[in-house]
């Protein structure tokens, strides 16, 4: 290029007089220097301005497009990355044209989920079109302005009302008893090799889950391909949210049909108003109703329903399970913590019963309760995004403030505050099982690991308007097999003696807690009646 605008010479000519060397030798620097100085032009002119009293700048090391790069290969762990690798307690991060503001400080993220300026609506309302595929009318109407108050009274109204008081209480009986029919039924042979642990736990949750929110006509139990739908959706979402074409997306594609049309018959059967079908499912789809979507919309809409009670469930499950039982010595003293604290009757023909909600296990097992905590310390990466509706301010515990502009993206990273030596102390990549009740968390003041900055870092489930409503409830199901297996089976891995535990997925940022690697393919567990509670028949209390 540089020679052939070079007047006196040509691609192959004759020899060159040394002004025409001089021009061929500053040619290229000066059209490097040209183009390096209208690249930063460019780059400052697209690049958002940014307000010193907004939080810190974190440029990408790829200009532009740097950090969307790095949030869709690496999804919610990104978050965990920047903050480790800038220090930072919250940043602005450049993306084009605009700009998020990532909030990785336990203080500042509690400050943010409690802001009533920051709100999920802008977002929900951009995403759910794409990602549900309503008709256009159910799509125009959502993100209009009636949206608005629909949004509001499916988050603010119908699930807090349905997830409550007798409406929770209801849904945790019907979970449990059919968790109990399960687990009795389990291995009364005596032995059980189950190939993909994974798998299995997610078919068990997801049958007692489903049958109390959706009650006997529960469109999981009718066929595991919906079971399965669900979980290659959840590895789809992100890509549906952004609308790729669709050859991009086959297998979200394909997810979403077989989801939605498993509860399309459901919905127009209005099996959401059965008696047996938990106000869950019912109030969310009378406001639908109310707001005149038609049963098919409210299905595709509703798709999104079971990954709130399943989606994070299931997975911290399993992990707490990997965590407990590949830990011998643990696993003895759980043992008796549950032996001691949760069994309140055990009948001469076999039924034992036990305890399993929050407050029995709190108080009476300790170490069960923190491998628990620690668990989902490890496991949850929960990023909250929020939009800014108006310019807002947020203070740290120093008194610094950091101003959040109006109309900007707020990613508010649980996983960060979760992964920070600063509250949890040098061990913290490590599965700790005491760490919630080490001594040293009562005597080393507010520094690292204290019970103060744990307890301050420690976000499992959110925080503000939108704290998860569904905790105490999937506390009760995970307490339920857990104690269950620790008292009534020797739990093995399948192949060998050694826990070969799979990895981590992509953290996605749909979701909180995360996944293993490739459906946890390759993991099996063998369970063995545990000798003294051969032929127990199981029963739950809260
Ligand atoms: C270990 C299990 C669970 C974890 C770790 C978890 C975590 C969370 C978190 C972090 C949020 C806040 C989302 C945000 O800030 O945007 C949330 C919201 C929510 N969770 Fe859970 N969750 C779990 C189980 C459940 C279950 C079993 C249900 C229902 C039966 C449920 C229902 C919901 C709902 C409906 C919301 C939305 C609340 C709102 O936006 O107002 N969750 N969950
Ligand atoms: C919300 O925004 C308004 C306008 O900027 C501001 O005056 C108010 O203090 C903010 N509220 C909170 C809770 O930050
Ligand atoms: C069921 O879970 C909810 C939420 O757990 C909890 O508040 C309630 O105490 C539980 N129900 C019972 C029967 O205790």
């Amino acid at each position: 290029m540089a020679s052939n605008s070079t007047p006196g010479t040509l691609p192959g000519g004759p020899a060159l007089n040394v002004s025409g060397l001089d021009t061929m030798a500053t040619a290229p620097v000066t059209i490097a220097i040209a183009v390096v100085v209208v690249g930063f032009l460019i780059l400052h002119i697209l690049s958002p301005s940014v307000d010193p009293r907004e939080p810190p700048l974190v440029k990408p090391r790829i200009p532009l497009i740097g950090h969307i790069l790095g949030l869709m290969r690496h999804q919610a762990s990104y978050h965990i990355i920047l903050q480790r690798s800038t220090g930072k307690p919250i940043a602005t991060l450049p993306m084009l044209t605009g700009k998020v503001y990532a909030v990785w400080d336990p203080h500042l993220i509690a400050a943010g989920l409690r802001n009533k300026n920051l709100s999920s609506t802008p977002h929900i309302k951009a995403v759910t079109p794409a990602v549900t595929q309503v008709t256009k009318h159910t799509a125009d109407l959502l993100t209009g302005p009636e949206g608005d108050h629909l949004t509001d009274r499916m988050m603010l109204h119908a699930i807090p009302n349905s997830l409550k008081g007798a409406s929770i209480q209801r849904l945790n009986e019907t979970a449990l008893a059919a968790l109990a029919s399960s687990l009795s039924a389990f291995a009364a042979t005596g032995s059980e090799s189950v190939p993909n642990a994974w798998l299995w736990l997610r078919r068990l949750i997801t049958s007692a889950t489903g049958k109390a929110v959706y009650g006997p006509e529960d469109p999981f139990a009718k066929d595991t391909e919906v079971e399965d739908a669900l979980w290659d959706l959840e590895a789809n979402l992100l890509k549906l949210s952004l609308n790729l074409p669709a050859p991009l997306v086959k297998a979200g594609h394909r997810a979403r049909a077989v989801l939605q049309q498993a509860l399309m018959p459901y919905y127009a059967a209005r099996h959401d108003e059965d008696a047996a079908a938990s106000d869950f499912v019912r109030l969310r789809a009378a406001e639908l109703r109310t707001g005149g979507l038609p049963d098919d919309d409210i299905a595709r809409l509703e798709m999104m329903l079971p990954f709130a009670a399943l989606a994070n469930t299931v997975p911290l499950l399993f992990w707490l399970i990997c965590n407990i039982f590949s830990r011998p010595e643990l696993v003895e003293q759980l043992r008796q913590e549950v032996e001691a604290g949760l069994v309140t009757a055990k009948t001469d023909d076999g039924e034992v019963t036990l305890l399993a909600g929050t407050a029995a296990v709190e108080e009476r097992c300790p170490l069960l309760m923190s491998c628990y905590r620690e668990t989902l310390r490890r496991t949850v990466h929960q990023v909250s995004t929020r939009t800014a509706m108006q310019d807002t301010v947020l203070t740290d515990r120093n008194g610094r403030q950091y101003l959040l502009k109006a109309g900007t993206v707020v990613q508010m990273a649980i996983g960060a505050s979760h992964a920070q030596d600063e509250y949890w102390g040098g061990d913290v990549d490590e599965f700790k099982p005491d760490r919630f009740i080490r001594k040293e968390a009562d005597s080393n003041g507010e520094g690292p690991g204290s019970s103060k900055a744990m307890r301050a870092a420690f976000q499992p489930f959110g925080g503000g308007v939108h704290l998860c409503p569904g905790r105490y409830f999937a506390f009760a199901e995970m307490m339920a097999v857990v104690s269950t297996l620790l008292l009534g089976f020797e739990v093995e891995p399948l192949e060998g003696t050694e826990w070969k535990v799979p990895g981590f997925a992509t953290r996605s940022v749909i979701d909180a807690v995360t996944k293993p690697a490739k459906q946890g393919e390759g993991f099996g567990m063998r369970f063995r009646r545990r000798q003294g509670w051969e032929n127990v028949r199981w029963v739950y209390q809260l």
